[in-house]
């Protein structure tokens, strides 16, 4: 492989927060992409980059029965996203959850339901003509972690290069990102969404919007918080869609 290759690789999986590289036949031992001299530098096998003309069907069709991770064992269905593939806004959640996990689609449940309503209610206060099925929404890993447990790190570098060729195929103005676990997904940040909300970043050329995830706002106690997610939905919509 040529250095530019590996280095547009590397770049590629650095984007998504990975940070070892692992042989395919000894998953257990991390290896160094150059050994030191004078030994020769290690191959490794490396899962392939977005390829050109991706299309949404093809990351379905790669993803098929996926069994790549632990999350498989418990699944029902798996929640690859809806909404429109050609979307100016994509929402990114953590997983699904037992509704979810249920449907086949993402964000069905309490929250689910609450993140429509957001959309859809700013969207009309603000006199921005969209919809949900105008949006795209999907999460960072596509089956239901047990017991709506966290992703794992690596069932989320496993399945964040689905995420990112979704968002490469779908290349939106904006992605507005909700929760801790996605932010760290897609961001490589411990930074907390108190912190970064409010404020554009950027996942590769395309600007981000952390805010809180839906479940966090149903809390009761987290009045606060949901006007200031109010307040960012507001300020993702008017710069896709003003
Ligand atoms: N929470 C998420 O992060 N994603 C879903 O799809 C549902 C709940």
């Amino acid at each position: 492989m040529h250095n530019d290759e590996l280095r547009r690789y590397l770049e590629f999986y650095q984007d998504l927060g990975v940070k070892t590289l692992y042989k395919r036949a000894a998953p257990a031992k991390p290896v160094t992409i150059v050994s030191p001299e004078p030994e020769p530098p290690t191959m490794i096998e490396l899962p392939p980059l977005a390829p050109a003309g991706d299309s949404m069907a093809a990351i379905r069709a790669d993803i098929g029965d996926c069994k790549r991770c632990r999350l498989c064992q418990q699944r029902n269905k798996i929640v690859f996203g809806s909404g429109n593939e050609s979307a100016r806004l994509v929402f990114v959640g953590e997983g699904p959850g037992a509704d979810e996990d249920a449907s086949g689609l993402p964000f069905v449940g309490r929250a689910g339901q609450l993140l429509t309503q957001m959309i859809e209610g700013t969207a009309a206060k603000e006199g921005i003509a969209i919809k949900r099925p105008d949006v795209y929404i999907c999460n960072v890993v596509k089956c239901r972690p047990p017991e709506n447990r966290a992703p794992e790190a690596d069932e989320m570098e496993i399945c964040g290069q689905f995420l990112s060729r979704q968002l490469l195929t779908i290349s939106p103005k904006a992605i507005c990102v909700l929760g801790a676990t996605a932010a760290k997904a897609l961001l490589n940040t411990k930074i907390g969404v108190t912190k970064m909300r409010g404020e554009w970043q950027k996942w590769r050329d395309i600007p981000v919007m952390v805010t809180y995830h839906p479940s966090y706002l149903l809390r009761q106690y987290n009045q606060n918080a949901k006007r200031e997610a109010w307040e960012d939905l507001k300020k993702v919509l008017h710069f896709v869609y003003d």
